[in-house]
């Protein structure tokens, strides 16, 4: 992809969020649809829907040759990362959405030959966009995003993490996430897989650790996080595919490998 095509697709791109953003928060406004997917947890609105027919339209209409992989289903099947690939979650956090009215966000991943090209994290209701271009820095409004800080250390950090870890798992060894969360200085719980990736690129957390998540999670935050000095795996280090579920550890990079232990597998 040459220069010329890059700005055209990151203008394109932040032209859509904006604008999906003013629709969510038009939307909200009146009365919608809330229905369940695979468990009584699982939600998901008209909204989500809506928003990502919306930005489907849009790209479809930009950019005819490009596929589309989207967490509600109206993308296409895709089974490859060959050529530009639209990774979209119209919604991160949509139980953030639907209680709290706040605190969730649109994410879209662009990857060209599997290479992540931009990433973006709309935080809808803070109007706020983190923004990672391969190659050139991560953004927040704008606004360059320092590297992350080579001087921290394991016991210092503070990370991200739900309560699936307090419930006793068949896939995991507990007590060793008991001794994370004792060694460790604090632990955040966000409902947004996508703002937890932003807030690690910002410095504000520094890990975030997850046992499932789909590709529209992670794709932009991914992008983002490289581009300051962050690292994001599977929970055992090996790398992250994109086609796939993926357990997520998700860091800044000096303190990655340090949680590798903490998170044993059975
Ligand atoms: C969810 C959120 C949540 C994470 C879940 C995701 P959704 O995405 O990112 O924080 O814990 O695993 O599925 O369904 O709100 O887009
Ligand atoms: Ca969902
Ligand atoms: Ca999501
Ligand atoms: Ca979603």
């Amino acid at each position: 992809m040459d220069n010329f095509e890059k700005s055209k697709l990151i203008d394109e791109a932040k032209r859509i969020i904006f604008k999906a953003s003013e629709q969510i928060k038009n939307h909200m406004q009146r009365p919608y649809d809330i229905n369940t997917k695979q468990d009584r947890k699982d939600l998901v609105t008209e909204i989500d829907e809506s928003t990502e027919k919306f930005i489907i339209k849009k790209v479809r209409s930009s950019f005819p040759d490009h596929k589309i992989m989207a967490e509600e289903g109206t993308g296409d099947e895709v089974n490859s990362l060959d050529g530009t690939v639209w990774i979209i979650d119209p919604i991160d956090g949509t139980m953030n959405f639907i209680h709290q009215k706040r605190f969730f966000a649109i994410s879209i991943g662009i990857y060209h030959n599997g290479e992540g090209i931009v990433g973006l994290i709309y935080d809808v209701m803070d109007d706020t966009l983190y923004e990672g271009i391969k190659g050139e820095g991560a953004y927040k409004n704008g606004k360059k995003i320092p590297e992350l800080t080579k001087e921290r250390e394991l016991k210092d950090t503070l990370i991200g993490i739900n309560s699936f870890w307090s419930i006793p798992n068949r896939r995991l060894n507990e007590e060793k996430i008991h001794q994370l969360i004792r060694d460790v200085r604090g632990t955040r719980s966000y409902g947004s897989a996508a703002l937890e990736f932003a807030y690690i690129a910002e410095g504000i957390i520094d890990a975030y650790i997850t046992m499932r998540l789909s590709p529209w999670d992670i794709a932009a935050g991914i992008i983002i996080i490289n581009e300051v000095g962050g690292k994001a795996t599977q929970v055992n280090g090996e790398p992250l595919d994109l086609l796939k579920d993926n357990t997520v550890l998700a860091a800044n990079e000096v303190v990655h490998s340090g949680y590798i232990d903490y998170i044993e597998e059975k």
